[in-house]
């Protein structure tokens, strides 16, 4: 009995040594951590386990049972099971992307001082939000009325707390040219030898406000000598935008000329010296190759057929006409010496000298632009009781900016100055 009682006991502790033994031996651990994060989007990389007793692998028996999606943001559980154990393992889908932000227009942008500014906005997408457009947040500081460089920050999160920001640079800048604004007239006339006293000018910029005296007056005015001069004035603003302005200065020989509104006047009762023999005028004549390159382009030739005429050329012209004509008929289309417009250098006959060029397409050309050139048709249909001339579609005067006032209002050089 007490034999048998041994055995038991024995056979007890060695069964019992045995399993301890085998437990000792039995070895099941994962391979890498028990928590992972994997990125949204990746794949799961299995990172395996181990299961052995003594040497024996018992990889083959583990069954893993995992619903890991990375394709969407969560916690999951991958279990390895063996009969009588199992492993877990916590794998996490996260995101650190952070979202697509990019700006709607360019990164820098100019405005002017006191302009709008419109705000173009960003476009914000992430790989797992999707469009978060709408939730960029817009911070800036920007003055408008004040000159200088601003920064407009747009920021955005995603869902996992991934942030992106971008900046756009606004410079308010000052564009805007100055502007002299000349007291009286802009067109003076002075007899030989007497001085013009400068009336005036005054500087207004948007962004200095009064800046007349940065104004630089200069000009190259011979006062001995008759001629057209300008006198120029011109000035910057703090941000160099530049302007300038001119008056023109007519200094003429004789005071017999007369002059209104600063322009030349020469009809029947309006007469030049006779020694008053400037040539042609070369703004008139830079005028004139203008008009006729236009009108070339246009298809229309407008030949130069008379020019400048000395008073001494105008009385062979006049006296051969009236020789022919009869005084009274040839000086209804050719002027006295000392009364055409000729000697003043400013008139030109152009295209054909016949009574139907007016009802040529180059005539009709010529009648509607040349006062894009700063001519008018001296010689109106119709207004020949004003003008003392028959209509001379062909003779065209300089006069200057004041050529498409008197255009549109359809009138003659004595209508314009006030002497009809
Ligand atoms: N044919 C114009 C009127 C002149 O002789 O000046
Ligand atoms: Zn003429």
């Amino acid at each position: 009995m007490k034999r048998k009682i041994l055995i038991i006991v024995f056979s007890g502790l060695f069964w019992a040594l045995v399993l301890m033994g085998a437990l000792y031996a039995f070895s099941f651990r994962l391979n890498g951590q028990s928590k992972v994060e994997v990125l949204y989007g990746d794949n799961y990389k299995e990172l395996g386990y181990k299961a052995n007793i003594f040497s024996i692998n018992l990889n083959k028996l583990v069954k893993i049972k995992s619903n890991v999606d990375t394709s969407k943001i969560g916690t999951y559980k991958i279990i390895y099971e063996l009969p009588f154990k199992l492993l877990v393992r916590e794998v996490e889908v996260v995101d650190k992307t952070s979202p697509e932000l990019n700006l709607v227009g360019d990164g820098v942008v100019e405005l002017n001082i006191g302009s709008e500014y419109q705000e173009l906005g960003a476009k914000a997408v992430d790989n797992v939000d999707g469009d978060i457009t709408s939730n960029i947040v817009i911070k800036n500081n920007l003055d408008m009325n004040n000159l200088g460089e601003y920064e407009i920050v747009y920021k955005v999160s995603d869902s996992s707390s991934n942030e992106a920001s971008v900046s756009r640079t606004i410079k308010v800048v000052d564009k805007v040219a100055p502007i002299i604004s000349l007291k009286g007239s802009s067109k003076v006339v002075v007899k030989l030898n007497e001085e013009y006293v400068d009336e005036g000018f005054i500087a207004t910029d948007n962004v200095d406000l009064d800046i007349t005296s940065k104004v630089k007056v200069e000009n190259n005015i011979d006062y001995s000598k008759a001629g057209t001069y300008y006198i120029k004035y011109s000035c910057y603003d703090s941000s160099s935008n530049y302007t300038e302005s001119f008056r023109k200065i007519e200094v003429i020989e004789s005071i017999d000329i007369t002059y209104i509104k600063g322009i030349l006047l020469v009809n029947k009762k309006y007469h030049l010296p006779a020694d008053y023999n400037p040539g042609v005028n070369s703004e008139a004549y830079n005028a004139l190759l203008n008009l006729q390159n236009d009108a070339l382009s246009n298809g229309y030739s407008l030949p130069l057929l008379s020019g400048f005429r000395s008073y001494e050329t105008q009385k062979y012209l006049f006296n051969d006409y009236a020789s022919r004509n009869g005084f009274e008929k040839a000086n209804t289309f050719s002027a006295l010496p000392g009364q055409s417009e000729h000697q003043t250098g400013l008139a030109f006959d152009v295209g054909r000298i016949s009574d139907d060029f007016g009802n040529t397409d180059a005539g009709k050309w010529l009648s509607k632009n040349a006062h894009r050139y700063g001519f008018i048709i001296r010689y109106l249909k119709g207004k020949e009781d004003i003008t003392g001339y028959k209509y001379e579609p062909w003779h065209i005067r300089y006069v200057g900016e004041v050529a498409s006032e008197i255009y549109n209002a359809g009138i003659t050089l004595e209508e314009y100055l006030g002497v009809a």
